[in-house]
């Protein structure tokens, strides 16, 4: 009974199909070494994708189909997965799971028709630790298929580089003391690329602001002060209303879309955001207000009322666990594992599609582990055995040392999806496994 009103309060939630294309929007993505002016103005070698650090925002609108082609210039082997979309299975750009790694030299074709609108990013499956710290990744905005009236919509892309005494990015990737960490964290935290990321607004707009954690290990607390945005999609998918921001997390994988008024009252004004999640605050960027205000454009902030309210869920008991630990051993010394096994000696777990299931995450360590899902979104409704009840989705949930998370989700999408700890270093120091969704 319980578990036929969880799944039928899913089904009204997001689609179970892509809509029938209309068009399509095709890409070009060269991925090689380069240099980029980074920071302040510096010359740093990067990996880049188009010779841009971040990459490209691909932009589309639901209904359209995407294509893109990838070509490979790195001397490493690479693929592209589409961190939050729900794509078909053969294009998540896992090597040994869903497509074969593309060689130097080497390209490969992207397609497929978004299911949801959102803000998603995407980023190479292979050595990410690598790849992504030295600057492969890029944004994918799939727009509503109506156009919203802000005033502007922005793209803030958070990340944080290690870099050597040269100034240049430090080439020791997932070292023993990253492991016995929260993965790599760097001195230099930049929005956009830039480190003093100021954004000129004139008083009175309404923006949507659309924050993406790209980082390898670092989790971003935002402060936005006086401004109080609200938060209308977490992880892509809309909030079943706005939500004010105190405290919203952002580890790495996570997506947050704001909605912030800016005063009309205030020319010459500018608002610092600050990172608390750490001891020491800094400012990740800055707003400015400046210029004639202009009307602020008046509508209902988009949201999603069909976001389930699953109470009742935890009467259900958990179907599967995963318990998340280290041990000595491999390739780094360090073995980041779940269940006991690292990757490789992984056990697959079957899901039957449209089936409500609870997962429970366990952390056993003392350190942080965002968990992630790849085509599948999922809705908290425990922490440490308390229940509750966030009205949003996620793909990516931050488990602290020692906590206990339970999520429900319907998976609504076939195939061989990875499950990993998004701090890549865990990740490539083994802690990622496999869910099968199977089923008619
Ligand atoms: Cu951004 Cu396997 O994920
Ligand atoms: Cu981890």
């Amino acid at each position: 009974m319980v578990l036929q009103r969880l799944e039928r309060e899913l089904s009204a939630a997001y689609p179970v199909d892509a809509p029938e294309p209309t068009s399509t929007r095709e890409f070009e993505l060269r991925a090689a070494p380069g240099t980029t002016q980074q920071f302040d103005g510096r010359l740093l070698d990067v990996w880049a994708y188009n010779g841009q650090v971040p990459g490209p925002v691909l932009r589309v609108r639901l209904g359209e189909e995407v294509v893109v082609r990838l070509q490979n210039d790195l001397p490493q082997p690479t693929t592209i997965h589409w961190h939050g979309a729900r794509v078909p299975n053969a294009m998540d750009g896992v090597p040994g799971v869903t497509q074969d790694p593309i060689p130097p030299g080497g390209s490969f074709t992207y397609r497929f028709v978004p299911k949801d609108a959102g803000t998603f990013w995407f980023h190479p499956h292979v050595r990410g630790a690598e790849q992504v710290e030295r600057g492969l990744y890029g944004v994918l905005i799939v727009d509503d298929a109506e156009t919203l009236p802000y005033s502007r919509d922005e793209v803030w892309v958070l990340d944080d580089w290690r870099l050597g005494s040269d100034g240049q990015v430090d080439p020791r990737f997932v070292t023993r003391h990253d492991l016995a960490h929260d993965g790599r964290w760097g001195q230099m935290v930049t929005v956009n690329g830039d480190a003093a990321q100021q954004l000129t607004v004139r008083p009175g707009e309404r923006i949507r602001l659309r924050l993406v954690n790209t980082s390898n290990g670092r989790v971003y607390r935002p402060d936005f002060g006086s401004l109080e945005p609200r938060v209308i999609a977490v992880d892509g998918m809309y909030t079943a209303r706005p939500l004010p921001i105190d405290g919203f997390e952002l580890a790495p994988g996570n997506r947050l879309d704001l909605d912030i008024a800016i005063p009309a009252d205030g020319s010459g004004r500018s608002y610092a955001i600050t990172d608390r999640f750490t001891r020491r605050p800094f400012t990740l960027a800055t707003i400015r207000a400046d210029g004639e205000p202009v009307s602020t454009p008046t509508f209902e902030a988009p949201s999603n009322p069909n976001v389930p309210g699953w109470d009742g869920a935890v009467e259900r008991p958990v179907d599967v666990t995963y318990v998340l630990n280290a041990q000595r051993g491999g390739e780094h010394g360090i073995q980041w594992t779940i269940n006991g096994r690292p990757w490789g000696e992984h056990e697959v777990t079957e899901l039957e599609g449209g089936r409500w299931v609870r997962v429970r995450f366990q952390n056993d360590s003392a350190r942080l582990h965002p968990m992630h899902i790849h085509g599948q979104f999922f809705k908290i409704i425990a922490r440490n055995g308390q229940p509750v009840d966030p009205p949003y989705f996620r793909d990516t949930v931050l488990l602290r040392p020692r906590e206990t998370v339970d999520v429900g989700m319907v998976p609504l999408d076939w195939g061989r999806w990875m499950m990993h700890c998004h701090i890549l270093e865990h990740a490539e120091a083994g802690m990622m496994t496999e869910v099968d969704v199977g089923g008619d």
